[in-house]
């Protein structure tokens, strides 16, 4: 279990404990989060799951696998954070406290 917080556009935050092993598109799907739209429903193909996570959480992501970074422009990040695809990350307890921003766009 981990609590991940979501950030809004608008800059309203809620947290959500989320099971070890769910993707963060799952939770923040299951949640309603805002913005994320995950129309492939995490195959890795639409890349509408997109977030923005601060750079000192990376070391504890898994690596962008190829398909996930042929659908991000690595300089697509935005206020300072690094883009991915929440369907492609995995809960771990090492994410407990994670902050995950909505980017402004999907598309
Ligand atoms: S849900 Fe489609 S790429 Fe993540």
């Amino acid at each position: 279990m981990a609590r991940i917080t979501f950030v809004a556009l608008d800059g309203s935050a809620k947290s959500y404990d989320a099971a070890e092993g769910v993707s963060l598109m799952r939770c923040a799907v299951d949640n309603d989060v805002p913005g994320i739209v995950a129309e492939c429903g995490g195959a890795c193909a639409c890349a509408t799951c997109q977030v923005l996570i601060a750079p000192d959480w990376l070391d504890r992501l898994p690596v962008a696998g190829p398909n996930e970074a042929s659908m991000i422009d690595e300089d697509s990040g935005e206020r300072g954070m690094v883009r991915r695809l929440s369907c492609q990350i995995e809960v771990t307890p090492e994410l407990d406290g994670l902050v995950v921003h909505v980017p402004s766009s999907q598309y």
